[in-house]
């Protein structure tokens, strides 16, 4: 056995860096954390105490004071899956819903949300043997990570694979409104002042629009043996 590392994964919204992520992260037997829900709990946090205008703004006066009684955390399911908890509470159902969606570029947009969120994750990976995804992970939370891959694929494709995820859950949308929510996502994630989604200069690029997820799994299987292979 080699020493473990840390394995940064970011990318767009919707281009299958989760599923990518956690079925690498099952083969190596790495711990997986999806940065993505902690974003998506904090905002379904702010919903539920009315800290979102109806312009989609954030009530910053209220969220920024109430971010240390925010407690996020995982717990492993019977199966292997995880499910977010949000104050103790189980929300994995909820903060995949569009509406969370459609709100939550606006608060990971907010500086202080930001640092509360990225001190946790710099935590979680102490003891490396990690793999995370997200958006700033090889970039502001781990830059030193040993492993680093950057994910895309067309907008149209991600909008067709993030409508099979929710009719697979039975929740109703239309190809045309998640389409909109995925462009208007890549926008806000792009040109946010604080940490925006970019490539790192050392990241490896995948993009998967015509890849199965067996040839993703495989090319990042290779990548992990190529660099802990020493
Ligand atoms: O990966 P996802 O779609 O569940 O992420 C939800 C939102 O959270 C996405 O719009 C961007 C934001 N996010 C972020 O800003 N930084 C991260 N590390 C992960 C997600």
């Amino acid at each position: 056995m080699g020493t473990s590392i840390i394995i940064a994964i970011d990318g767009y919204s919707s281009s299958g860096k989760s599923s990518m992520a956690r079925q690498l992260a099952a083969e190596i037997g790495y711990r997986y954390i999806d940065s993505g829900a902690m974003y998506r709990a904090v905002t379904l946090y702010a919903m539920r105490h009315n800290m979102i205008n109806s312009d989609g703004s954030v009530v910053t006066e209220l969220l920024i004071p109430a971010l240390p009684s925010i407690h996020i955390d995982f717990s492993v399911n019977g199966d292997g899956t995880q499910s977010t908890m949000l104050n103790g509470e189980n929300v994995e159902r909820e903060i995949r819903s569009l509406d969370v969606s459609g709100h939550v570029s606006q608060v990971a947009a907010v500086p202080a949300v930001r640092h509360a969120l990225v001190a946790m994750q710099k935590d979680m990976g102490t003891g490396k043997g990690i793999v995370m995804d997200g958006r700033d992970i090889g970039t502001t939370v781990f830059p030193e990570a040993e492993m680093k891959v950057f994910v895309t694929a067309s907008p149209e494709e991600r909008a067709r694979r993030r409508l099979a995820e929710l009719q697979a859950k039975g929740v109703e949308a239309t190809y045309e409104e998640i389409l909109e929510n995925v462009t208007q996502r890549d926008h806000i994630d792009r040109t946010r002042a604080e940490s925006p989604l970019r490539q790192a200069d050392d990241a490896v690029l995948l993009d998967n629009t015509t890849m199965t997820l067996e040839q993703q799994n495989q090319f990042l299987l290779n990548l992990y043996n190529k660099i802990t292979r020493k």
